[in-house]
């Protein structure tokens, strides 16, 4: 599939909508932003409610597509930046005081179904996994980066023990010929892999989860997009982010615990006492999964976690200390 090929004909599922509309009451009006567009669903179901306005983000090109439609049909209540979420703060004015902020992290099923983009085992068209706004692509890192940093972001941002066993596979091959598409890399993986054959899933998962995430400096842009939306929100101001996999849960966890009331409070005995880093306050301390009907009715739904807070009145003043304590993965990811 290419960009000028119709979207309309995959399915397409927000992943746990109705919990998301009934944290956000668009009911209520104002103005939303939707940090991951996607296909539109998030946006559209808000639009829906006549007095809201959506101001939507996506750096992909097919979304853009699918913006315009939606442009037409709601031009006075709609608007979309083909931009990453990293600059958040830097589209948006301040004063604008957004009802919400959503971030619904990773790939869209338009973007796994297009076989031109690399994401899935099977593409043999160019090794590319970029979502948009790119300065390399997976083909530069598989073929060009350094044997020690690609076992390392394999281990890392893949998760994957075998990081250095499937670099040096990776490293075998590319001095024969370059590597040129995710069918290919995904044989290789598998062979570095042989050893271990009882697998549920494909055994290239991890290694593609990481030269993804790495392509797309997918942590990076977490950890600066949560530091402009809590920068943006003013008091009552909601937060959501769902996340897809333990890497990012695990960034959104930590904001939210940094930068919530619950943190420093010793027990949960004490009353609340107000503390003046605190920005959110955290409805749920539990994350939020989809139900099992949406399971049952969209698979890719079953590893969504969502968690959200609100945010308060106090000024957001040390941004660094989020910043700090992931500095490993800016690193990582060359940011
Ligand atoms: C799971 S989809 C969102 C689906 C959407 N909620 C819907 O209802 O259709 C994630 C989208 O986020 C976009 N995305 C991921 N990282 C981004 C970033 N850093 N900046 C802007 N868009 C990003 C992807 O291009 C993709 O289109």
């Amino acid at each position: 599939m290419n960009a000028t090929m119709s979207l309309d004909k995959i399915k397409h599922y927000p992943v746990m909508l109705n919990q998301v509309l009934s944290i956000i009451s668009p009911q209520r009006g104002g103005t939303y932003i939707d940090c991951t567009f996607g296909g539109g669903g998030y946006s559209e179901a808000i639009l829906k409610f006549s007095n809201t306005k959506v101001i939507s983000l996506d750096r992909d090109r097919l979304s853009e597509n699918r913006a315009n439609i939606l442009l037409k049909k709601f031009p006075k209540r709609f608007n979309f930046f083909r931009e990453k979420f990293s600059n958040l703060n830097k589209l948006v004015e301040k004063k604008l005081n957004p009802q919400a902020i959503i971030f619904d992290l990773g790939l869209s099923s338009f973007q796994l179904s297009d076989r031109e983009r690399g994401f899935s085992f099977e593409s043999e068209r160019f090794l590319n996994m970029e979502m948009g706004i790119n300065d390399c692509s997976a083909y530069d890192v598989i073929n060009f980066l350094d044997k020690e940093h690609l076992a390392t972001i394999i281990k890392v941002l893949g998760d994957e023990k075998d990081g250095k066993i499937i670099a040096n596979k990776i490293d075998k091959y590319r001095r024969k010929k370059p590597i040129k598409s995710s069918k290919e890399l995904a044989s290789i993986v598998i062979e570095a892999k042989k050893k271990y054959n009882n697998y549920k899933r494909n055994p290239a998962t991890k290694t593609f989860q990481a030269i993804r995430i790495f392509v797309n400096k997918e942590l990076t842009e977490l950890i600066l997009g949560l530091i402009g939306a809590a920068t943006l929100l003013s008091k009552g101001g909601i937060l959501i982010v769902v996340a897809f996999h333990s890497l990012e849960d695990r960034i959104v966890k930590n904001f939210f615990n940094l930068y919530s009331n619950l943190k420093r409070n010793p027990s949960r005995y004490f009353p609340l006492k107000e503390n003046k880093s605190s920005l959110f306050k955290l409805v749920h301390k539990k994350v939020l999964i989809p139900t099992l009907d949406e399971i049952d009715e969209n698979a890719r739904s079953r590893s969504a976690k969502l968690r959200y807070a609100v945010r308060n009145n106090n000024s957001f003043v040390d941004p660094e200390e989020f910043k700090n304590k992931f500095l490993n993965y800016f690193e990582l990811e060359g940011a």
